[in-house]
């Protein structure tokens, strides 16, 4: 089964990095490996709202969402991860989806859906706001969920985290690591 993993935190070793780890602990103990694309650290330009994949489904542009382009296409399982940050997604997470404008057309214009494969495909949504208010989790996962059914992941299952600020605060919730660790698992459980 093939599983990827988006973490859209630029802060190293914060809170949606560490409850990504467990949710990618939990795979792993399910017998699938995770590759993971530190969104953070990749060169990838936003969407121009060209029109180039208007015709194709294809982006015009190359860098390194090509490489990710290849990888949402073919995997089973997909896990975003991202802190709120302005009631949203963060801008490395959105920069991702946007550029699935290309998947968008593919799948509603060329009417050529991504195919499932053996295992279905399925998605986890991870996110961490510092806030102890909903409304950023309720908006970050609509663009999720837009995101999600664009490229062609009908099922998935969300963990959010509120009140969680400081770096590293999430190591103290009482129940957050074993959840994530318990979706990973069910993740990649046929
Ligand atoms: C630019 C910025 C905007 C933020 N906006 C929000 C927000 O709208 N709602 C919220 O709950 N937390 C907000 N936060 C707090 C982060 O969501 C919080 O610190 C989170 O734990 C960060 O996760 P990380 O350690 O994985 O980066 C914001 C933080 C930053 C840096």
């Amino acid at each position: 089964m093939k599983v990827i993993a988006f973490p859209g935190s630029p802060r190293e070793n914060g809170n949606t990095e560490l409850l990504l780890r467990e949710a990618v602990r939990g795979v792993e103990e399910s017998g699938s490996a995770v590759e993971i694309f530190m969104l953070n650290k990749m060169n990838i330009m936003p969407c121009q709202n060209c029109g180039g994949c208007d015709e194709t489904g294809i982006c015009i542009y190359d860098d390194d969402m090509t490489r990710i382009y290849e990888a949402i296409r073919t995997a089973d399982r997909i896990i975003l991860a991202s802190p709120i940050f302005f009631f949203a997604l963060s801008a490395q997470t959105k920069i991702m989806i946007d550029r699935c404008q290309a998947f968008w057309c593919e799948k509603y214009i060329l009417k050529k859906p991504i195919p499932e494969g053996l295992f279905g495909r399925k998605g986890l949504l991870l996110l961490v706001g510092g806030m102890k208010k909903e409304i950023g989790v309720q908006c970050a996962e609509a663009t999720a969920k837009a995101f999600f059914r664009t490229i062609s992941v009908p099922e998935h299952k969300t963990l959010a985290y509120i009140g969680i600020d400081a770096k590293g605060e999430i190591l103290k919730h009482t129940s957050a690591l074993k959840e994530a660790y318990e979706a990973g698992k069910e993740l990649a459980t046929v």
